[in-house]
């Protein structure tokens, strides 16, 4: 991974292999574009024909574009590179994070560049995006493809006082947000032959243990000893049988709060014998991306040491065809003891996730997150970017200025009263899809079920990243592939509850 360090020198004096500067668009309205503010003696150390070159290269300031110059001895870095910010009076945070991750993508293969970017909102955005865009998954070819470059080594951020102590603290954490977001897209990007429940159990416990967070994993048999049906469910179908994983952080000192996070870890979604259409599938491999956004999470929350105590739970399971796997019309009894009515066996995630959620509110949480790539509904309804939102109303506007603040974005869902009606079963105590209509409400339809299994009362949120979990073009600051979404929104969660209750 990209390291980060602080620098104060002027970028026009500054070593490294490429120095990087802002180029705002449109300025003054229909002008050219124009360097941004941070870029100290640059500019006179080129005659003031910084900006008019980088123009003549097609420089446009447009969000996220990259233009490369040699600089000729001009200063000691080989190359100065503009990265586009938009208009300056739409620059935002995430604007500036995106640029820095974009920045970082471009010059992948540099040992070390210096990003001389705005520092508006602090150092934060600037060091989280730089962090997140050294990302690149090493992959399993057997030998490295002639263009594969190298993550840039290191990202010197040129800030006005180096020693800052708040810029620093700003630093570690990026450094640390960036750590977990390369674990979590590691686990998602490989390969589900690679990563079946037994394997992505026992890599997660020993990271978290080495973190040193508390780690206690159920096999097949604890899980049947202790009645977890829907995760028995969709796991009998494999022969790598199904993991529960606690994963548990405990503040020095007293915790303000309690918080319990779900994450649904299919390792491959087949969708069993009410099987997937064969194009696509391949995509299934990704259907753990909410068990990893928590292990996540929950390595951050460890490197950051938060005023909380946070529960992960990880609901691990391969969703095979085979003689042992459940079938369209069984009854299986939760772990709450709930009866359901399975209809279709591609609706596992609620299956496992049921399970996970009750046996979190055994923990008696204050706030329950829980994350999956549920339903492909909310890919038609919200699209690869936004992901869709849904529980305790009043909690819902908390976790989506969260997600805002971090770059995620989320959209809230409601849970209707007509989509819980038409999930009540005959033959159980309710339908694990509503008969027939699969698709009316089909992401809403997943919140629904879910709440079946959360204790009253208890603030808890959904947040179904079917589609953002994965993307397949780079952008801003991350790479093509897993995005690691929704983990540092948990993050976020975490620390504004550890600072506001
Ligand atoms: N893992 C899928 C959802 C999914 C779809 C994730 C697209 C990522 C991209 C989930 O298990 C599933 O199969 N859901 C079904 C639910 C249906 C059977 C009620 C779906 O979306 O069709
Ligand atoms: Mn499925
Ligand atoms: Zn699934």
């Amino acid at each position: 991974v990209t390291k980060l360090a602080l620098v104060d020198t002027d970028p026009a004096a500054l070593a490294a292999d490429a120095v990087v500067v802002g180029m705002y668009q449109d300025a003054a309205p229909d002008g050219p574009p124009v360097l941004a503010d941070g870029t100290g003696e640059l500019a006179d150390a080129f005659d003031g024909q910084l900006a008019g070159a980088l123009r003549l290269l097609g420089a446009t300031g447009a969000v996220g574009e990259v233009t490369r110059l040699a600089s000729l001895g001009t200063v000691p870095a080989p190359i100065v590179a503009a990265v586009g910010l938009g208009k300056p009076d739409a620059v935002t945070a995430e604007t500036l994070r995106r640029a820095a991750g974009s920045a970082v993508r471009a010059l992948a293969g540099s040992g070390t560049v210096g990003l001389a970017l705005p520092t508006t909102y602090g150092v934060r955005p600037l060091a989280e995006g730089a962090a997140l865009g050294g990302y690149r998954f090493a992959g399993y070819a057997s030998v490295p493809k002639p263009a594969d470059r190298q993550p840039v080594g290191t990202v010197r951020l040129v800030v006005a006082d180096a020693k800052d102590r708040a810029a620093r603290a700003e630093l570690r954490r990026a450094s640390a947000l960036a750590d977990a977001s390369a674990r979590v897209r590691d686990w998602v990007n490989a390969a589900p032959n690679e990563l079946r429940p037994p394997v992505f159990a026992d890599a997660v416990a020993a990271v978290a243990t080495k973190a040193g967070l508390a780690v206690e994993v159920l096999d097949e048999k604890a899980l049947r000893k202790g009645g977890y049906g829907g995760l028995l469910a969709v796991g009998g179908g494999s022969p790598a049988g199904p993991r529960l994983v606690r994963l548990e952080y405990s503040p020095r000192g007293t915790a303000a709060s309690r918080v319990a996070l779900v994450g649904k870890g299919i390792t491959f979604d087949s969708g069993g014998l009410s099987i997937k259409p064969a194009n696509g599938m391949w995509d299934m491999k990704t259907d753990m991306s909410g068990a990893a956004a928590v292990a996540g999470a929950m390595l951050a929350v460890a490197a950051l040491k938060p005023a909380v105590s946070v529960v992960g739970y990880l609901a691990i399971a391969e969703n095979l065809v085979s003689g042992t796997a459940y079938r369209p019309g069984d009854v299986v009894t939760m772990y709450s003891g709930k009866r359901v009515e399975v209809l279709n066996t591609d609706a596992e995630g609620r299956m496992v996730l049921g399970d996970a959620i009750a046996r979190a509110c055994e923990d008696e949480p204050d706030y329950l997150f829980e994350t999956s790539t549920l339903t492909g509904g909310q890919v038609v309804a919200l699209g690869k970017r936004v992901c869709g939102l849904m529980g305790a109303d009043d909690l819902l506007d908390r976790v989506r200025a969260a997600g805002d603040a971090v770059g995620e974005q989320m959209w809230p869902m409601p849970l209707p009263e007509e989509i819980r009606t038409a999930m009540k079963s005959d033959v159980a105590d309710l339908l694990q899809v509503s008969a027939g209509m699969e698709r009316s409400g089909h992401m809403l339809q997943g919140g629904v079920f879910l709440s079946e299994f959360v204790t009253e009362g208890l603030p808890w949120a959904h947040i179904d990243m079917a589609g953002p979990a994965y993307q397949s073009d780079a952008y801003g600051y991350l790479a093509k592939g897993a995005t690691g979404l929704p983990m540092r929104t948990l993050v976020q969660l975490v620390d504004d509850i550890a600072a506001n209750g």
